[in-house]
């Protein structure tokens, strides 16, 4: 377990000198098995494979948010251990950002259209709080490959973008979203959730699920969200912030399947005190 980047940079050179391969796995921590899904391909495919776990603030842009994401080390040091993983990078918020946040914050990123959709429409700063730390985390780690959910549609687009437009010289590597069973994206987040919340949470899925075989069978993108739309407005457990069929290149929404585009459709709502986002891809 590295604190700090010195070390840490010293391991890598380490792996590096004797032609190893690093793959590398950023997170938040409070690690579940869709976590864990990416160090096992991470695993499979360096190695090396190093997590870091950072609650990153830039990207927070509601502070109770922040407070209440949940922070399990030694949980989530002894997950990491079974599955194998080499190093995990653990940053204090004076580690990351030595001049302290605000100072951290004056260079940004802009992404175009696609940070001002969905996401990005909602949480105003998040993107530019991604794109800072996870900049910041490939300079620190020096990886070969890095591995993010497809859960988080948007971020691993504009991840994706960054680095090939900025040469970082990664491998940016998508992995499928993992699901509870009942097929509930898994998220640190649900631990949040009531144990009446978490019964209906696999409701997001199974709404749009159904809309994806709809599109399957052609039904116009209109007619399909006019009916995903209508079941939100039916249950007032959620309250909705977007239900979207978007094209996956700029994330704007599909107003017909003329051109040979690949979708998805990507939502997000609240349950409770919680927010929940989750998307399918369809080719
Ligand atoms: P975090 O939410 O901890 O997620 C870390 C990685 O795990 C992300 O790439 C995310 O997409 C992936 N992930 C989460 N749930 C998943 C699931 N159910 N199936 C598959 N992958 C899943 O995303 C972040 O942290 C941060 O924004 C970060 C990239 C670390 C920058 O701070």
């Amino acid at each position: 377990v590295f604190n700090k980047v010195s070390t840490l940079k010293d391991f890598v050179n380490n792996c590096r000198f004797s032609k190893k391969s690093v793959g590398f796995v950023p997170t938040m921590g409070a690690l579940h098995h869709g976590h864990i899904t990416l160090i096992k391909k991470s695993i499979q495919e360096n190695d090396i494979t190093i997590c870091s776990i950072f609650v990153n603030p830039t990207q927070f842009n509601n502070a109770i948010d922040l407070k209440h994401y949940p922070v399990q080390h030694e949980q989530d040091k002894k997950m990491l251990e079974e599955a194998g993983c080499s190093a995990l990078f653990l940053p204090s918020v004076e580690e990351m950002y030595p001049m302290g946040i605000e100072q951290s914050q004056i260079t940004g990123f802009n992404f175009g259209i696609i940070e001002k959709q969905l996401e990005g429409a909602f949480r105003p700063g998040h993107f530019n709080g991604v794109g800072i730390v996870v900049s910041k985390l490939f300079h620190m780690v020096n990886p070969d490959k890095a591995y993010f959910g497809l859960k988080d549609l948007q971020q691993f687009l504009i991840i994706r973008k960054m680095t090939s437009d900025l040469s970082f010289g990664i491998d940016v590597i998508g992995v499928p979203t993992v699901r509870e069973n009942d097929g509930l994206a898994m998220s640190s987040r649900n631990l949040r959730l009531t144990e009446d919340e978490r019964k209906v949470a696999p409701f997001i899925y199974e709404v749009i699920s159904t809309m994806k075989e709809k599109i399957d069978h052609n039904q116009a993108p209109k007619e399909v969200l006019d009916w995903g739309i209508a079941k939100f407005q039916n249950n007032t457990k959620f309250h909705l912030e977007y239900l979207e069929i978007v094209d996956t290149t700029t994330l704007t929404k599909v107003e017909d399947y003329k051109k040979p585009l690949s979708y998805a459709i990507v939502i997000a709502a609240h349950l409770g005190k919680v927010r929940l986002i989750d998307n399918l891809l369809i080719e």
